[in-house]
């Protein structure tokens, strides 16, 4: 059964689907289940990823790597999403941008904050 905000990945086609409502028993994509991602929690190789979060005017700002994760057409960070009990920010990439963002939650509801990068998928500070 699917659970909230679970995110899964089509293979095939790089689908990726986060669930906002719970329950489901299978999500389907180009004929195959999708894959349920589990966040990477430690750097291994010379490509950061694990989300450096800090608290910032009186708001959260998350890097994406203690070194910052490359920006590059060919690969880059997607998105950085930061959740509390009951919402969820996320600022969506383009791989001309910087990978960090300042997102307005007070740092004492955080809950998770995850990246996610188009090859090495994803990750969770
Ligand atoms: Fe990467």
């Amino acid at each position: 059964m699917t659970k909230l905000r679970e995110l899964y990945y089509c293979k095939h086609c790089k689908n990726l689907v986060e669930i906002t409502a719970e329950g489901a028993t299978a999500l389907v994509c180009c004929g195959e289940d999708m894959e349920l991602l589990e966040a990477k929690t430690a750097d291994q190789g010379k490509e950061k990823h694990v989300p450096v979060v800090s608290e910032k005017d009186g708001g959260v700002f998350v890097k994406v790597g203690d070194v910052p994760h490359p920006m590059t057409e060919e690969h880059w960070i997607n998105f950085i999403e930061v959740s509390t009990a009951d919402t969820v920010v996320r600022k969506e990439l383009a791989a001309s941008d910087v990978p960090e963002g300042w997102f307005n939650v007070n740092p004492a509801d955080v809950v998770n904050v995850r990246s996610y990068c188009n090859l090495h998928s994803l990750w969770q500070a």
